[in-house]
């Protein structure tokens, strides 16, 4: 009969051995590939010594209990901190039947998504796996669906992140898709259908990387919010927007000592825009001053560059900026930027982050491409989601605010809470070129000079609607302000605002336009 210390040493052996997943040699083959193993990744992610692991004792499905050849699924879950917050998390084991998901593999998923909803606790999930493992037949995509019916559930009440650090192919895809937040590195890549199939099916030929590498996605498709080099950088990078968002949507976000002065105002703000308002100009310099201690981590940077999105701090508490970008098609707003600036406010708006917006925008693009592609419903996305957001809202327009598009950029009419505007603000119904060629149409025919008369025609119709004032005299904006009081003023109107209260109608839920 063996003794207590023997079964002791033999659960330290069984650990030991399940902990090694697929076997040293096929980790040596992961590290080949210049990828880390599962439990590596978790290292890196979580506060040293912090990782609590569950169901380490699962065992490889199809296999069954013997001492000595235990193998592991191709998942490590449980439980961690980032900078002493809590978060549950998995990570796929590719060494293990190249991650593929399995039912118990699915099981282990939802033990732990369970418990995150159940405590308010965000999930992250590090994804590096071949899809369903297609021994399993429908058992696998059973497994599949039941997370993403958690990842549905969590969506809105904990942040849910994906991290792409290898393979995620078929159904691994709509997991990561579900989640509020995408990270991928250059070993990485996301598809329906692989290569293979994109070939026998439209002929395309196509590499893995032009398909669905962390560039194609982080530029083209907006899929991913974050591509970043290398594994390391990338769980870093991870931990940084962790200490942004709060645990659950019951939560303030989290407040962190940046030691920037509430009242710092900034001489360079009257610098930044170039005298003439056809020249493009780098909004995230007006970000950056504004934010503490020009600490910005912009989401979704390669995607819809003309539009900006990402999270700072004011006086130490997260915030989420949303601005045009003039230097990406003079900050026009299109069906990406529509969509991508869109997400981001649902997404503060979910968990309780006030939204700064800085507007500077011609307009929406015209042309036939844009109009075929829905920049109907999709433009109609932006202006739903700040009608519909309840959190703070402040609005700075800086530059132009032209047509829809001063409405939808946080106007005071989908319900923003403080509206102020630089003086160098320009708020009409269309540019002055346009609108002129329209208003003075006639005129314009009898002109013996016609660029003369349209020249003066413009300079009376930006005296009249290219600024500020007509907007501030009918209370549309609260007030005209100095640039470089831009900070301490947002500041005062967010320290005003800390007890906002706002609700939308009682309803099962709206009809956003998809
Ligand atoms: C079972 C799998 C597997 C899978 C990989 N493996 N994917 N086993 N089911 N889905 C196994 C391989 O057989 C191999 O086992 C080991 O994992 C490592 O895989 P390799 O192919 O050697 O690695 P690599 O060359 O790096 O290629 C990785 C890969 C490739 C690109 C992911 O394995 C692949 O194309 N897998 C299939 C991807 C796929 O089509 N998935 C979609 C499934 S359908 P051995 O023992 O030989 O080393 C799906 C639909 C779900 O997901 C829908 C839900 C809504």
């Amino acid at each position: 009969m063996a003794t207590n210390e023997e079964k002791l040493d033999q659960l330290e052996q069984i650990r030991e051995r399940l902990k090694l997943g697929g076997g040293e040699k096929r980790i040596e083959t992961q590290h080949g590939k210049g990828k880390l193993t599962a439990r590596e990744r978790l290292n890196l992610l979580l506060d040293e010594g912090s990782f609590e692991e569950f169901d380490p004792l699962v065992l490889l499905a199809g296999t069954e209990y013997d001492p000595e050849k235990v193998q592991a699924e191709a998942v490590v879950t449980g439980w961690g901190t980032i900078e002493g917050r809590g978060c549950y998390v998995f990570s796929q084991d590719f060494t293990v039947v190249g991650g593929s998901l399995s039912q118990r593999m699915g099981e282990k998923c939802i033990k732990i998504m369970d418990l995150a909803m159940k405590n308010g606790v965000p999930v992250i999930g590090l994804n590096d796996g071949g899809g369903a493992r297609i021994q399993e037949g429908v058992d696998s995509l059973a497994s599949y669906g039941d997370i993403f019916l958690r990842n549905v559930l969590s969506s809105g009440v904990i942040p849910q992140i994906s991290v792409i650090l290898g393979p995620a192919a078929g159904g691994a895809v709509y997991s990561p898709a579900l989640t509020d937040f995408i990270f991928m590195t250059q070993a990485s890549y996301m598809y329906v259908t692989g290569p293979d199939v994109v070939k026998t099916v439209t002929g395309e030929v196509v590499t893995h990387e032009e398909l669905g590498g962390a560039m194609t996605h982080a530029t083209r498709s907006g899929v991913c919010h974050f591509a970043i080099e290398g594994e390391e950088a990338c769980l870093q990078e991870v931990r940084r927007l962790f200490s942004f968002l709060p645990l659950n949507n019951m939560e303030e976000p989290p407040l962190m000592e940046t030691g920037d002065d509430p009242a710092r105002r900034d001489e360079e703000l009257l610098h930044i825009l170039p005298d003439d308002v056809g020249r493009p100009y780098d909004m995230r310099e007006i970000v950056y001053r504004l934010v503490d201690a020009g600490d910005f981590l912009e989401v979704h940077e390669h995607f819809a560059q003309n539009m900006i999105v990402g999270f700072g701090r004011m006086e130490g508490r997260t915030i989420g900026i949303v601005g045009n970008q003039p230097l990406y098609n003079a900050g026009v707003l299109d069906i990406d930027a529509s969509r991508k600036a869109a997400r981001f406010v649902r997404f503060c708006d979910a968990f309780n982050i006030p939204i700064i917006t800085l507007v500077d925008v011609p307009g929406y693009l015209p042309g036939t491409s844009q109009e075929y592609g829905g920049i109907i419903s999709h433009g109609a996305k932006l202006v739903y989601a700040y009608a519909e957001a309840t959190v703070p809202k402040i609005t700075i327009i800086i530059r132009k605010a032209t047509g829809g598009a001063y409405d939808a950029m946080g106007s005071k009419h989908l319900r923003a809470d403080v509206n102020l505007a630089w003086p160098t603000a320009e708020i009409a119904v269309m540019g002055p070129d346009a609108a002129v060629n329209i208003i003075h149409r006639a005129e314009l025919a009898r002109a013996k000079d016609i660029d003369k008369a349209r020249d003066e025609f413009v300079v009376d119709y930006k005296a009249k609607f290219a600024n500020p004032y007509v907007a501030a005299s009918r209370g549309f904006i609260d007030d005209v302000i100095d640039p470089r009081d831009t900070r301490p003023r947002i500041i005062r109107a967010l320290n005003m605002l800390r007890s906002k209260s706002d609700q939308m109608p009682a309803k099962k839920h709206g009809n956003l336009p998809l």
